[in-house]
């Protein structure tokens, strides 16, 4: 997947939820995605650094992105089907949903982790995920090819000492897509995966492996064929997987 070449054209006219569009993972997706012709809908708390993001993507000449500055850890059905909402009425249509927004507090083992960073840690990583797209499935299902994608976690897939709450919050996703993606088998028009991005180069990383250096590890931008292939219909067949970047 790493040799995968995107037309230029390989989302034109779709557009993408990203959570997490400010930072990392999903500042790249976002600017890929729009690069290859999708409107971005732009999801994340801070409104400086999603607009710096907006501001990247309207100097480049893309497709006009829309921001969204929401909190997740806080998120209702009610506030997020109103989400759902101003999205159908400004951007009239979503095709895809790239789930990037993540909570992570430290690595230390469960005794020491609280009921309260837990809570935090579920509603981030999984909770929101699931009820995000619940509240956008009505609109997903109006496109002919939606694709949704949560961002898992190698500690999730494969877990170890240390990851806590937030590994099993990565690991639910994976069984949540499992069970969505049999839920809609029959429907051929929506696909749900899991993407494990692996060691890559953001802030999460070096708070994590804090002794390494980031140019020992892919940079974002190297992860971005396998988030463009999954994104776009290339991938059409590809459904209730659990997908490995591998560099
Ligand atoms: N980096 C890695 O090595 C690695 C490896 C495996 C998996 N992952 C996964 O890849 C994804 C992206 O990671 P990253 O390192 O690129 O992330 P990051 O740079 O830390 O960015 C996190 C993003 O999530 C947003 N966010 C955090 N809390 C939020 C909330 N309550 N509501 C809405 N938005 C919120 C942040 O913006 P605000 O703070 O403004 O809200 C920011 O845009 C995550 O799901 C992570 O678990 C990363």
């Amino acid at each position: 997947m790493k040799d995968y070449l995107p037309p230029s054209d390989l989302l034109a006219g779709r557009v993408i939820l990203v959570t997490g569009a400010s930072s990392g993972l999903g500042r790249a997706a976002s600017l890929a995605f729009a690069r290859h012709g999708a409107t971005v809908a732009l999801l994340a708390r801070g409104e400086a650094r999603l607009e710096a993001v907006y501001d990247e993507i309207v100097a480049a000449g893309h497709p006009e992105p829309a921001m969204f500055p929401y909190d997740l850890a806080t998120a209702d059905d009610r506030g997020l089907e109103t989400l759902a909402g101003a999205i159908a009425h400004h951007l009239k249509r979503l095709d895809g949903v790239l789930h990037s927004a993540h909570r992570f507090y430290s690595l230390t083992p469960l005794e020491l982790q609280t009921l309260d960073e837990w809570q935090a840690l579920m509603r981030v990583n999984l909770i929101a995920p699931f009820a995000l797209t619940r509240a956008c499935l009505p609109l997903l299902r109006q496109s002919p090819d939606a694709s949704v994608v949560f961002t898992g976690e190698s500690h999730g897939h494969q877990p170890g000492a240390y990851w806590g709450g937030y590994a099993v919050a990565k690991a639910g996703l994976e069984t949540l897509t499992r069970i969505w993606s049999d839920e809609t088998a029959s429907e051929e028009n929506l696909r749900i995966n899991t993407l494990i991005p692996g060691q890559v180069a953001t802030t999460l990383r070096s708070r994590t492996h804090p002794g390494l250096s980031p140019e020992s590890v892919p940079s974002v931008d190297d992860l971005m064929p396998w988030y463009l292939y999954l994104m776009g219909a290339d991938s059409r067949s590809v459904r209730g997987q659990i997908v490995e970047c591998q560099t």
